[in-house]
């Protein structure tokens, strides 16, 4: 084997393990239909305006797209109010977690974060010789800012909040948030992934965009893929001040936003209907589901995501494979530690009354098995 061959720190990063992909689901289960709840996408799909301009984009695929992508980061600069030279757009927001830690982080510097959390935290760190510093999740799943600040050492360059946290749908109050970054010391970047950050069910939260505006030394990372149900055409961006967006300008590939990409993006912004309708259909297929599975015996706090985290008070790795058999994919938490827990993207009213009616069989089920 040429593994002698790699660059050492690649040995220790294992392949990122998705969400089971539908069309795996299908030829395992001959199922006709697969209903995918395990990556959090928008069922609802793409706006139309940005399918249009999509549509349109690709008929110019010969040429390359624009380099930073100036439209885009106009757009986002009125959107937010931050001026377009703070961003940097790329290919999702997978590529920006990368993009952060590429800029910033020699061999040997920590990166402090809580778990459970997105994984991509962990593999980038790791990739550029950094030390992942994981800190547990408070007892309700919400990110330990407290103890994050008391493991930060001299050797601390990062420090990442995924707010709203995936796997746990939890956020931070947002008085600590505030406290945390006025306690972080100087030799310390904030990143807060706010991938799911748009769909923050309270009337008044702060988010990256305050914290930016009011000189905290905060990256804030938003993504296409979820408000925007623009998953599949990846595009991501990072905001900061300029003094913290500079590495990330110099690192980024070129041309990492394709045209099309970068369409679809700018058509998802001007479709305000489409986005509205996925906050307020989230918001009520939440509601629904948590009664449910409430109903169920399962422990649920409603989240403030497109997903939620659920105990199910048994191990889900038997309940996910029974959901497969029919055709729906979610995502068991224990390779985050919590093998009664999944994870579960909210879907349509019809998908959710699928999900609920397969459930009911299950537990019917398992209950003559006792
Ligand atoms: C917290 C978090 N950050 C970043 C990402 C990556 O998003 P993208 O699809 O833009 O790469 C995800 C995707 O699930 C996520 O959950």
């Amino acid at each position: 084997m040429s593994e002698h061959l790699w660059r050492s720190s690649v040995k220790d990063l294992e392949p990122f393990i998705p969400g089971q992909a539908a069309k795996d689901a299908k030829k395992q289960e001959k199922v006709s239909e697969v209903i995918r709840l395990a990556t959090n996408e928008n069922q609802l799909g793409p706006s139309p305006k940005a399918v249009e301009a999509m549509i349109n984009a690709i008929q110019q695929a010969h040429f390359y797209p624009d380099l930073t992508c100036l439209e885009l980061r106009s757009k986002l600069g009125e959107l937010h109010g931050i001026d377009s030279e703070n961003y940097v757009v790329a290919n999702g927001a997978d590529n920006i977690i990368n993009l952060v830690i590429a800029s910033y982080i020699n061999p040997g510097d920590e990166v402090v974060y809580c778990t459970p959390t997105f994984s991509e935290y962990h593999k980038n760190t790791l990739l550029m010789g950094g030390v992942p510093v994981e800190v547990p999740t408070t007892k309700s799943h919400k990110f330990n800012l407290e103890a994050m600040l008391g493991a930060i050492t001299e050797k601390t360059k990062i420090v990442i909040v995924c707010n709203p946290n995936n796997p746990t749908g939890t956020i931070v109050d947002e008085e600590e948030l505030r406290a945390f970054f006025k306690r972080l010391p100087k030799h310390v970047v904030a990143v807060l992934d706010e991938a799911y950050g748009e769909f923050i069910n309270l009337e008044k939260y702060s988010t990256g965009v305050e914290y930016i505006k009011e000189g905290f030394p905060v990256i804030t990372i938003r993504t296409f893929s979820k408000l925007y149900g623009l998953a599949g055409m990846r595009v991501g961006y990072a905001m900061a001040s300029q003094e913290l967006i500079q590495p990330l300008q110099r690192v980024r590939e070129p041309f990492a936003c394709n045209r099309v990409a970068h369409a679809g993006a700018l058509g998802a912004l001007e479709d305000i209907d489409h986005k509205n309708k996925t906050l307020l259909e989230n918001k009520r297929e939440m509601e629904k589901l948590v009664k449910e599975f409430r109903s169920f015996g399962y422990d649920v706090e409603a989240s403030h995501t497109n997903f939620l985290f659920v105990d199910m008070k048994r191990k889900t790795a038997r309940i996910a494979e029974a959901l497969a058999s029919q055709g729906i994919i979610i995502r068991p938490a224990a390779d985050w530690g919590y093998p009664t827990y999944a994870r579960i993207s909210i879907g349509t009213a019809e998908q959710n009354n699928k999900l609920v009616k397969a459930l009911q069989e299950i537990n019917a089920k398992s209950l003559h098995h006792i």
